[in-house]
């Protein structure tokens, strides 16, 4: 599906948090603890753009949002890349794809990088679907109050323009 990404307006934000809800729901029965992506509103992704951060949306050819991905430059130059969502009815047809191509866009044409990304290890179709993508693992850590890893960390080097 051909789908426009660009970064969120003001107007966006409402729709953007709707379908990074509806696509971090399909997770609620297999992560634990819960994906604080859920906890998302206008106002904390307003805010992410305020700190200097960036929401991109994937937008159809007739105005439907149906995809949404934040980006946030750290100190050290990369660039953490979360809440990347797809809408359930419009997966697997290219949306994530062109919402990662957008962050690299934007960390390469900015001098930034590499990309991360924290992935659920029990999310094994994730974390394929990344170091397909061209991501490599950098750690592994536990959420608050787990023994045991519960994310991957991953990173994928940007070239220059
Ligand atoms: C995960 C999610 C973002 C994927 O979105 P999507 O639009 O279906 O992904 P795409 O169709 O763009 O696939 C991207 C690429 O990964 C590949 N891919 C997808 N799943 C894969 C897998 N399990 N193993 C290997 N490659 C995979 C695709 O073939 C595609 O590659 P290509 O561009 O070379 O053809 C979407 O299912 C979603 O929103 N899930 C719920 C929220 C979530 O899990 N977010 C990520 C948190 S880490």
């Amino acid at each position: 599906m051909t789908v426009d990404v660009e970064p969120a307006r003001p107007a966006d934000l409402p729709e953007a948090v709707a379908v990074i809800h509806r696509a971090f729901a399909t997770l609620a029965d297999r992560i634990d603890p819960p994906s604080s992506a859920m906890t998302e509103t206008v106002d904390t992704l307003a805010a992410r753009v305020e700190r200097g951060g960036r929401v991109f949306i994937a937008r159809r050819q007739d105005g439907l949002i149906l995809g949404a991905v934040c980006a946030a430059p750290k100190p050290d130059g990369s660039v953490y890349m979360d809440r990347l969502a797809v809408d359930p009815s419009a997966c697997g047809q290219g949306i994530a794809r062109a919402l990662t191509d957008a962050v690299e866009d934007f960390a390469r044409a900015d001098g930034l990088g590499p990309i991360t990304v924290g992935v659920r290890l029990r999310l094994p179709d994730n974390i394929a679907l990344f170091r397909h993508l061209g991501y490599v693992e950098t750690g592994r850590k536990a959420h608050p109050g787990f023994a045991e890893p519960t994310s991957m960390d991953l990173a994928k080097a940007i070239g220059r323009p």
